[in-house]
């Protein structure tokens, strides 16, 4: 160990001379930022046998510690009181709050101190990130170097709430899966998991009084190919794709994320989005004669809107006016409650179509009786009912931004998703909220180059979610309670393709809700993110390079000539691209600035390089999708 000392000191020294301050500089990157950091000089190796303080109520963590060095160095890990090289402590600093921590590591080894286990939980996540990257393997490693740099770290989050929430409905996530999914937001140190486990095409969590929504509602025909766009099935089209989460289930996974500090909110999607409800149970419709079936990813609404509501061609509302309906809720709420220890269920709210409500005999005379002026006071109506429920169960209330309209009263919570406009309506009202807008946090959008990506929605690079800021201005920062990464899985079939779809932009996220405002940087963040990905490698977690693809633009300039303009999301990538078929390597034409695409080009194709390797997707980008996505510059 000294002598290692005394190289590092030397190599430092050397360093130094050569015009760099530290000597581990490059070596420090960890996710999310810390909220303050000294990096020191030199580095601590960890022994030949570990050993571990850890206070009896910090077993949990120890273990977790001890299992972790143990499987990849292969090294003795012991416990012990006497010169630990890892040393946990349970302190008590206002300042550092229930999930904060202090972390040292120099000459006399590894110190981590917390007020909690959630604390230590944290610390050792930024620990793992000191590491090398062989940590994260589930195997013996024997050709790492199992050190760690100086530092000396004091650590909390800036909100309470960082949140991801995973749709389970459109596809179907095991029960490892989801595990899968919430042992990676522990990684970047993500707290709410929130589980979209019902909607249109798939009711995903036993009720047991009420057995035909997953005997029935959990599945429907099997689909492939883009959502909104397959064939509708016929009705007596088995039904084979779908699965759910028995009661056991549930808490085996709400078991796993409290070990990992996370907290589960569960989502109950109504009154729209209610497909598979109707389909197991038609008469909480209001076209209980219609012939359900759980929607397959066939298009069946207008999402677009007809005079700017959406509206659906095959009913997915519960009826407002059905009692009924509260009746089956109570006892939905009445067996979720004591399976989610978490203050809020979420009761969705969004994008209900309205327009068989106000075909709606019943409806309508509720809405005289009760004196509703419109039909969202009908909405505001059923959440008012829902609110209740949820109260008596002894939870409060969250959803979607929707339930804003037509007023939404007491201590309900709201999720902005539609933009902030929500959000910021909801905290004005004394609302509290948590900011998921879809145009930086929308995970499910596609991610790099459309024409490689395919499309989802819109696009959405990880620049612009890591540019999000949750708090508007004016607004008190005490009612944000935090931000949130939203991942639907209309496109998603399986777990590695969510992982793609939510690494690396869920750092982003997670640096958003957990660092200062003011030590966010794009440049230094992507470069960390780079880091990460050899960590994800050995981890086994799939994520997508795309931040390596660069942002292809056309315009028309003023000759009405198709120009085409080529950005790096990242810095320091060199483009060469093609613009007559070939196939592109860096020989090929590199880009320097606006060029001309001529009249009878077919293709633009791109590659980009790094540090001389290549590094981004082969990109070829059709023509017609060229001339599509041109803006006119006069
Ligand atoms: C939503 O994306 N419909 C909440």
């Amino acid at each position: 160990m000294k002598l290692n000392k005394i190289l590092t000191t030397a190599f430092t020294t050397i360093l130094i001379i050569g015009g760099l301050s530290t000597a581990n500089a490059q070596t420090i990157s960890i996710i999310p930022e810390p909220y303050q950091m000294t990096k020191g000089m030199g580095t601590y190796t960890l022994p030949k046998s570990i050993a571990i303080n850890a206070p009896s109520s910090a077993n949990a963590i120890s273990d977790i510690m001890a299992g972790k060095l143990r499987t990849t160095t292969g090294r003795v890990v012991y416990f012990t009181k006497n010169k630990p090289s890892i040393d946990l402590q349970i302190i008590n600093d206002a300042n550092l709050g229930t999930e904060g921590y202090t972390l040292d590591i120099n000459e006399k080894g590894i110190q981590i101190k917390a007020n909690g286990n959630a604390g230590l939980f944290y610390g050792w996540k930024t620990i793992m990130q000191l590491l090398p990257a062989a940590v994260y393997s589930n195997t013996l490693q024997t050709n790492a170097n199992w050190s760690l740099p100086f530092v000396s770290i004091i650590d909390k989050p800036r909100f309470g709430w960082r949140g991801m929430m995973l749709d389970v409905s459109r596809h179907f996530f095991s029960k490892e899966d989801v595990k899968t999914f919430i042992d990676d937001m522990a990684r970047y140190k993500l707290n709410r998991f929130h589980w979209h486990l019902t909607d249109d095409q798939g009711w995903r969590i036993e009720i047991k009084s009420l057995p035909r929504l997953t005997s029935v509602g959990a599945w429907r025909a099997d689909r492939k190919g883009k959502w909104s766009n397959t064939t509708t099935p016929a009705l007596d089209e088995p039904k084979t794709y779908g699965g759910f989460y028995t009661q056991e289930d549930i808490k085996e996974v709400v078991a796993y994320a409290k070990a990992r500090f996370i907290e589960v909110i569960p989502e109950v999607d109504i009154p729209g989005h209610s497909m598979a409800m109707n389909t197991a149970y038609p008469f909480l419709s209001t076209t209980p004669n219609y012939p359900y079936q759980v929607n397959a990813g066939d298009e069946f609404m207008d999402w677009e809107g007809v005079n700017g509501h959406v509206a659906a061609r095959i009913d997915n509302s519960l009826d407002p006016s059905n009692e009924k309906v509260y009746e089956y809720l109570d006892k939905i709420f009445g067996e979720i409650a004591p399976l989610f220890p978490f203050e809020y269920i979420h009761t969705g709210g969004d994008e209900n179509a309205k327009n068989n409500w106000a075909k709606s005999a019943n409806v309508q005379a509720l809405m005289k009786k009760e004196g509703l002026k419109d039909i969202n006071e009908m909405q505001s109506y059923f959440v008012r009912r829902v609110q209740k429920i949820v109260n008596s169960k002894g939870k409060k209330l969250m959803g979607w931004d929707e339930i804003l309209e037509g007023g939404l009263s007491g201590d309900a919570a709201v999720m902005s998703w539609r933009g902030v406009k929500g959000g910021i309506e909801a905290a004005k009202q004394n609302h509290k909220v948590v900011m998921s807008p879809n145009d930086y946090n929308y995970i499910d959008f596609y991610q790099g180059e459309l024409t490689a990506e395919g499309k989802v929605y819109r696009g959405l690079r990880m620049k612009t979610t890591y540019s999000y800021e949750p708090i508007p201005e004016g607004i008190d920062p005490s009612l944000i309670l935090g931000n949130q990464a939203n991942q639907w899985s209309e496109q998603i079939f399986d777990i590695r393709y969510a992982q793609y779809m939510t690494w690396p932009r869920g750092m982003a996220v997670a640096e958003t809700g957990w660092s200062p405002k003011e030590k966010k940087n794009w440049s230094s963040f992507s470069k960390k993110v780079e880091s990460q990905f050899e960590k994800l490698d050995a981890a086994g977690v799939r994520y997508s390079k795309s931040m390596y693809d660069p942002i292809v633009t056309t315009h028309l300039n003023s000759k009405g000539e198709l120009m085409g303009i080529m950005e790096g999301e990242v810095e320091g990538l060199d483009i060469y691209y093609t613009i007559n078929d070939q196939m592109p390597d860096n020989y090929s034409e590199k880009y320097t600035g606006p060029f001309l695409l001529p009249e009878d080009v077919l293709s633009l194709r791109v590659i980009s390089y790094k540090d001389g390797k290549q590094i981004g997707k082969f990109l070829n980008i059709p023509i017609e999708s060229l001339r599509k996505r041109a803006v006119k510059v006069l």
